[in-house]
């Protein structure tokens, strides 16, 4: 049998599709380097810096280098740093995190003193970097995370950190309560100027395998106890409930790309801004495809980031901000134009 020819379509959304022009006029998304918030990891006693060998380009920064790196993301127009603190000393309630020596808190004085406020200065408020068994709490007598016990320790953590000069609190270790706890604490030393970013929505999550490495963690276990499992959805909106109750003035889904979903959900039902963190396995799973010329490696970080904005985040966490924000300085390359 012979086909009668088909008419064509009516419909024939290729037509938006046509040049670069066309596609660049009906663009719905777009990245700026504001949105970028570049994570940075700071080493005690550290001569130089250490690269972090699961995440090429990534690296442990003595004081020194991290206030030239920090400064040169920041004359990039990032729209923030987010420190984490790598400890010499490590102990049971992790003291170095609410010690005003201890080193997270005063690289967050340096990076202040030197930047003000050019920038958002943002810490880990977590106590896994500073405790001797990894955990992100402190524990009771049959070894798990003893909730209450540790928002104490996050009061007094936040405390020290908006001592030292953060703007932005990021607490990130999924206990009950944490926001309420910490905005009391905050409230009550009259720093109601310190805002807080939720870790709203934080999974058990392989993905965070290179961070360890970049913390030097000494977690043997896992967190399956505080962090949400993979398989739910539903309790990402519960925790959004709780948080933005409790006061949080942003909030953050996190790992990125995996959760989607979960992100797009959040997005839909905040009243406040919502966040991504595009976290280190992500990152290292880039890196390792294009070191490998499996993927292109600059458009996969942009289509990346790109998805985030896509799915609601206003913010993105990525180990990418700076070189990115850096290519937008610059002005973007031909094959990459179609993310200005
Ligand atoms: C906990 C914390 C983690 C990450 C950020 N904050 C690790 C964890 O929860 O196990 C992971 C970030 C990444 O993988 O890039 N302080």
């Amino acid at each position: 049998m012979t086909l009668p020819s088909f008419p064509g379509p009516v419909d024939r959304p290729r037509r938006l599709r046509r040049s670069a022009a066309m596609r660049s006029l009906v663009r719905e998304h777009t990245l700026r380097p504001a949105d970028l918030v570049l994570p940075m990891f700071v080493r005690e006693g550290a001569r130089e810096n250490r690269p972090v060998s699961s995440m090429p380009g990534v690296e442990q920064h003595t004081m020194d280098s991290l206030v030239r790196a920090a400064t040169e993301a920041t004359e990039r127009g990032v729209g923030g740093v987010m420190l984490f603190g790598v400890p010499e000393h490590k102990d049971a309630t992790g003291s170095g995190a609410t010690d005003e020596d201890g080193i997270l808190n005063r690289a967050l004085a340096r990076l202040r003193a030197e930047l003000g406020d050019a920038t958002v200065i943002m810490a880990d408020l977590c106590l896994d970097e500073f405790t001797d068994h990894g955990h992100c709490g402190v524990l009771d007598d049959a070894g798990h995370v003893d909730n209450d016990a540790t928002l104490q320790r996050y009061r007094e953590m936040a405390l020290a950190q908006a001592e030292a000069g953060a703007h932005l609190l990021g607490p990130s270790g999924m206990m009950d309560g944490q926001i309420a706890a910490i905005r009391d604490a905050l409230d009550a030393a009259d720093r109601t100027d310190v805002a807080l970013y939720a870790y709203t929505a934080k999974y058990a999550s392989a993905f965070y395998g290179p961070f360890r490495e970049a913390v030097d963690s000494s977690l043997s276990g896992d967190r399956r106890g505080y962090q949400q499992d993979p398989a739910n959805g539903r309790e990402a909106l519960r925790e959004l409930e709780l948080d933005v109750a409790e006061g949080a003035d942003l909030v953050m889904v996190k790992p990125g790309l995996p959760y989607l979903d979960v992100l797009k959900d959040v997005a839909a039902a905040s009243p406040v801004p919502v966040g991504a963190y595009q976290v280190s396995g992500e990152y290292a799973m880039i890196e390792a495809a294009s070191a490998n010329g499996w993927v292109d490696r600059d458009r996969t970080i942009l289509e990346s980031l790109l998805a985030f904005r896509r799915a609601g985040a206003s913010t993105v966490l990525t180990y990418y901000a700076s070189e990115v924000a850096g290519w937008f300085r610059d002005g973007l390359p031909p094959h990459l134009r179609e993310f200005a």
